[in-house]
Parts: C-alpha cells; structure tokens; sequence
C-alpha cells in the first residue's frame, strides 16, 4: 500500500470509528500537527474539528504544562508505547484552562507511517468536584471520618489535629477503640451496630484520648454507606468536639449542688450553732469546778466542739446570704497577710512561702476578710501537699485586659486527673484529716468577687492554682 492510501485508510478507520465516542481523539504527527481531531476533542475545545486541523497542538497546551508534556512525548516515542496517562491543562477557546486525563500512544500506519494518537478525557467537573469536597473536609470545623464496617479510619478530615493533636495519616493509622475511653466502649459498640444496622441515627456522646494523654468529649452521628447490593461497605461519621460544653454543664451542676447544699447547710448549722453554745458554756463551767484526771477531758471536748463550731461556721459562711460590704482592696496586702497567717504552720512543715509581685498595690473592688480567708485555704492546700517541706511560690501578675492574676504553685503531692474535676465539691477530701471544705469556700468566694479559679496539676510533679480578679479601674 503506498503512504497516500495507508494515510487514508487510516482517516476512514478513524472517522468510523471514533466520530461517535464521547472521548476526545487526536492523531498528531511526530512535528506535532493535528492531522485528525473528532467531534469530540473539538468540542472540548470550543472550536470544530476543521478549524483545528494542521494546527499545532503545543498551541492549545497550557505553557505551563507543555514541558512535562513535552517530556511525556518524548518517552511514548522512545520506548514505552502504553505509557500512563498524564494530567494536562488545555487552552480552550476563550482562554480558560480545561483540566483534561490524555493518554497518549504511537499508531503504527499500514505503510510505515506513525503518529500520535491522543486520548483526552475532561476532568474539569472531576477536578472541581474534588477541590471542593477536600474544601469542605478540610475546612470543616467538625471531624469528618470514614470507616470500615469494623470501625477502622479510611479517611479523617484535616480538623482531627486541632481537636485531638494527631495528624490525619497518624490518626488514620490508630484503630478507633484503642482510644476510646473505656468506659464508653459499651455504648460505642451499640452505637456502632445501630449504624450498621441502618437504625434511627442518634448522638452517641464519648471521650476520646487526646494526643497529650487527656480525654476529650465528642458528640458523632453516622451513617452508613451501602453498595448496590445493599451490603453496609462504610460509615461515615461527622463528629463534633463538646468538651466546653460539657465542662459548662458540670459547672452548672456544681453551681446547683452548691446552692441546695446552701440552704440546707444554713438551716442546720443554725440550729446546731445554739444547743452548741450551750454545751461549750456548761463543759467549761464544769472544767471550773472539777480537777485532777477529768479536767483534760474537758480540754479534749473543747477542741473538738471547737472544731465542730468551726465547720459550721464556714458551713454558714458558704451558705447565708451575707451583708457583704465591697470596698476597695490591695490585693497584694490580702495575699501577703494570708500567707502571714500561715507561716507557722510553714516552718512547722519545714516550707518556705515565697510571695513575687509585678506590683505594688493594685486595688480590686471586695471584701477583704473574705478573700483573705479563700488564699488562706489555697496556700493551705499547697503546704499539706508538701510533707517533706519545700516551696510554695505565690506570683501576682496582671493581664491585658485588666485582671490581676495570682498564681499558687507547689511542687507537692498533685492531684489525679479524675479527682480534678470534683474539686470544690463539699467533703471531696482526700486527707485523713481534712474536711474538703477549703476549696469548695475559695470558689464561692471568688464567684462573688467575679472571679475564676483553674487548678492545674499533676501527680507526684505539683499543683497551680491560678486565680483571676477584676482589677477596679
Ligand atoms: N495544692 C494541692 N496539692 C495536692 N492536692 C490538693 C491541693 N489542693 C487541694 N488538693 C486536694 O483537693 C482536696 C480538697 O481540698 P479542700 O481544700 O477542699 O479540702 P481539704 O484540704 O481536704 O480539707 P479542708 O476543708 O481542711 O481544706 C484535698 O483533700 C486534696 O486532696
Ligand atoms: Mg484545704
């Protein structure tokens, strides 16, 4: 056959062939001419196929493509025949870029003759529907995950590092119930068959382990995804970081308990405050009047009524409702008056108090005896945390926007993060001795004074208290 007939065999063959296929087909001279482009390709285009003919295809490459592409052209000539195919931006007709899939082969032609033959496939609406299904799970607050049936990730959305501190690939790495809370197991698993199950989708609320070893809430609904047989193939889960909210409810519930407990407390200490002034006076009338081995007993039953008149006193300080007089206050005299207080049963405990000041007064509007008597239990906590002796360092400082901040570190004992939360609630004591009152005033106090309190700590390493107070203007 001679070179003419075989190129136009090859044509007939092509216009047969590939006129109907929604594919783009090219066939390209080795100089890079368009010999042949379908309906299609055109199309893709914006032109019709004539007005594409013996052009140059480098013109409708995107320059900044057309070296890889160029590249990839060489290597197809070369040696590999089937090589993959490459993405590539075309210029369409009116300028813009069309993201398009080509593969791009060598024809042999009957005669001898070879050319390129194109195969593009546009991935624009591909390309766009991708950028902004990654926009969305990027950029989404919540975490988004996939699973497989057996619970195990597939895919977390970028969020996964703010909320939890691990990256996608590490999270995806993780199988989901080894950082589950193992209290939440139960309901997890419940959760996770309901979705398997195709059930009414509920909030299932749990905690997961934080990277830095701290569990967090999460609320997650999911669903689960079918193939066409109906088998369950994945779960898709949005899950949502709830740990603020939760810490505000149990605010709220320890604000409620801490009201209830309020009144309770008023009525009984109010009526144990009189039959106890009773008991005092006759038991030290009787200490008078008796001698010898009975008169420590009466020692003994002071103290302890003593003590009793002590709870119920901060019992009724929690509790009545009382006429507070606010007035300007230095805050640095309170805190070292405080301290002052507690020096001798410092040196008792061989513990040094350490008071640093970024200044020197600085005036907060309340009630002094109150707020003294709150530092007085914190700095309390800190020496009992300290049985072998050593420092409690008490910084005032001030921020930004206008609080003063005063801080009471130990390197004591510390506290075990599942008891932390439970701090400042009635009788949560953990001492043999103590009444678990301290804390539970220093937070009612400090409510008053528009205040807030944070305890951070760690066992065996030390605790911080840090309080923060309105400074008056
Ligand atoms: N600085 C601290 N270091 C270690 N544990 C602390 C510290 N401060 C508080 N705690 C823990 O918190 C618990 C509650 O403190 P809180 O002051 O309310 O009661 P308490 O000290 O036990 O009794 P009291 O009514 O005599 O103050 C303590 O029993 C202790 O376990
Ligand atoms: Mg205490």
């Amino acid at each position: 056959m001679t070179n003419k007939k075989s190129l136009q065999f090859q044509h007939e063959l092509f216009d047969r062939l590939v006129e109907q296929v929604p594919t783009g087909i090219l066939l390209v001279s080795f100089d890079g001419t368009i010999t042949k482009i379908n309906a299609s390709a055109a199309r893709l285009l914006g032109y019709s196929p004539h007005e594409l003919l013996h052009r140059h295809l480098k013109e409708m490459v995107c320059p900044l493509d057309l070296q890889v592409h160029q590249q990839h052209v060489e290597q197809v000539q070369e040696a590999t025949p089937h090589d993959k195919p490459h993405m590539l931006r075309l210029i369409h007709r009116e300028g813009h870029p069309i993201w398009v899939l080509v593969n791009v082969s060598v024809m042999n032609g009957c005669g001898g003759e070879s050319c390129f033959l194109y195969n593009l496939m546009d991935i624009s609406a591909h390309l766009l529907y991708e950028q902004q299904y990654r926009l969305l799970t990027e950029h989404s607050v919540d975490v988004i995950t996939r699973h497989k049936p057996d619970g195990s990730y597939t895919f977390v959305s970028a969020s996964c590092k703010s909320h939890l501190g691990y990256e996608p690939d590490e999270m995806r790495s993780i199988f989901p119930y080894d950082i589950f809370h193992p209290e939440d197991i139960p309901l997890i698993m419940e959760s996770h068959g309901n979705i398997l199950k195709d059930l009414q989708m509920t909030n299932c609320v749990y905690r997961i382990l934080h990277k830095d070893g701290i569990y967090v809430w999460f609320e997650s609904v999911g669903k689960a995804i079918k193939n066409e047989k109906g088998e369950v193939t994945e779960l898709l889960l949005f899950s949502r970081n709830i740990s603020d909210r939760m810490q505000t409810e149990q605010l709220l519930r320890k604000a409620e308990q801490l009201s209830v407990l309020g009144e309770l407390a008023a009525g009984i200490a109010h009526e144990i405050r009189n039959p106890l002034t009773t008991i005092k006076g006759f038991i030290s009338l009787m200490k008078e009047s008796s001698s010898g081995k009975y008169s420590q007993y009466h020692d003994i039953l002071l103290s302890e009524i003593e003590r009793i008149e002590e709870i119920t006193n901060e019992f009724l300080m929690v509790a009545k409702p009382q006429a507070v007089s606010f007035q300007k206050a230095d805050i640095v005299s309170l805190v070292k008056a405080a301290s002052k207080l507690l020096e001798p049963q410092a040196t008792l405990n061989n513990v040094q108090i350490e008071v640093k000041t970024d200044f020197d007064p600085e005036y907060i509007y309340g009630e002094g005896n109150h707020l003294k008597q709150a530092f007085t239990n914190i700095i309390k906590n800190a020496i009992e945390a300290l049985p072998d002796g050593g420092t409690v360092r008490i910084k005032l400082s001030r921020t930004n926007d206008g609080q003063a901040v005063i801080t009471i570190n130990d390197d004591g004992c510390g506290i075990p993060a599942d008891r932390l939360a439970h701090l400042g609630e009635p009788f949560y004591s953990l001492k043999g001795k103590g009444t678990g009152l301290g804390l539970m005033i220093c937070f009612k106090i400090v409510k008053e004074h528009n205040g807030t309190i944070q305890i951070e700590s760690r066992v065996n390493e030390g605790t911080t208290v840090t309080v923060k107070l309105p400074i008056q203007q």
